[in-house]
């Protein structure tokens, strides 16, 4: 049985002020949903202790980024162990702005995930195209390989806490959203992948990213293959990223 998911990724954004604001009123909205969506949000590192005080238990927390480097004398890093430790429940790994302009490569990217599913976190591994090679006709082929090379190490009893989420990096942040047939056709794809590689596909759950509003969530989130979102703008919207909490069916 898939979990329902809606994360939202902050990226480099919030104050202690937004924090206490945002966290305390989405904690009360979810507390009435019905629709047995988790929620997961995903601050600056720096915020994360401030995030569980506020989440209470209702919500979920994560953090954008992990080490892949379990401890010792590495400036700046933070590593699994320390956010297992702080009660955080998820990690993104692989995002394309960590791919980009980070150089965050595939195996880095199956490091830090074996890492997480060492210390009992969730992994949240994003994959997706440029527009590019979209438009090369290869996106099926390059998310397919950002599958099999990020996920090449998780073992049999770990898939339970491996979710991926489908970003086309040309739909982040752009206001260009994949129509919910394109993207139901990629998370299609993306299980099929993973059937491949020996995990339970139906059982993984696939987020879709990029350009999730309130006014689009609902058509998203009706595809079958499409198990939730991972929001980036809308996330730092209150009223916004519980619409998009609702639109979960
Ligand atoms: O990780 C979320 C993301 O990259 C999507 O961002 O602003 O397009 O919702 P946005």
């Amino acid at each position: 049985m898939r979990r329902k998911i809606v994360a939202g990724n902050w990226k480099m954004n919030g104050s202690k002020d937004l924090v206490e604001k945002l966290v305390g009123y989405i904690r009360a909205e979810v507390e009435s949903l019905d629709n047995g969506v988790e929620v997961v949000i995903i601050p600056p590192a720096i915020y994360v202790g401030d995030v569980v005080v506020q989440a209470a238990g209702a919500l979920a927390v994560g953090v954008q980024n992990v080490s892949r480097l379990q401890s010792g004398a590495y400036t700046g890093e933070i590593s699994s162990g320390m956010v297992a430790d702080f009660g955080c429940k998820y990690a993104l790994v692989g995002h394309s702005e960590r791919r980009q302009l980070f150089g965050e490569s595939d195996a880095d990217v199956a490091e830090k995930v074996a890492r997480l599913l060492a210390d009992d976190l969730n992994a949240i591994v994003c994959v997706g195209e440029t527009l590019d090679e979209r438009e090369a006709g290869n996106a099926e082929a390059v998310v397919a390989r950002q599958v099999e090379d990020g996920l090449a190490r998780v073992a049999g009893d770990q898939w339970g806490r491996v979710v991926v989420a489908y970003e086309p990096v040309w739909a982040i942040g752009t206001g260009k959203t994949a129509t919910a047939e394109d993207a139901q056709s990629m998370h299609a794809s993306i299980r099929k992948v993973l059937a491949g590689i020996g995990a339970p596909s139906e059982d993984v759950s696939v987020l879709y990213g990029g350009s999730v509003k309130a006014d689009n969530a609902a058509a998203l989130f009706a595809e079958p293959d499409i198990d939730g979102g991972l929001i980036g703008g809308a996330s730092l919207v209150a009223e916004d990223f519980v619409s998009i909490c609702r639109a979960v069916p």
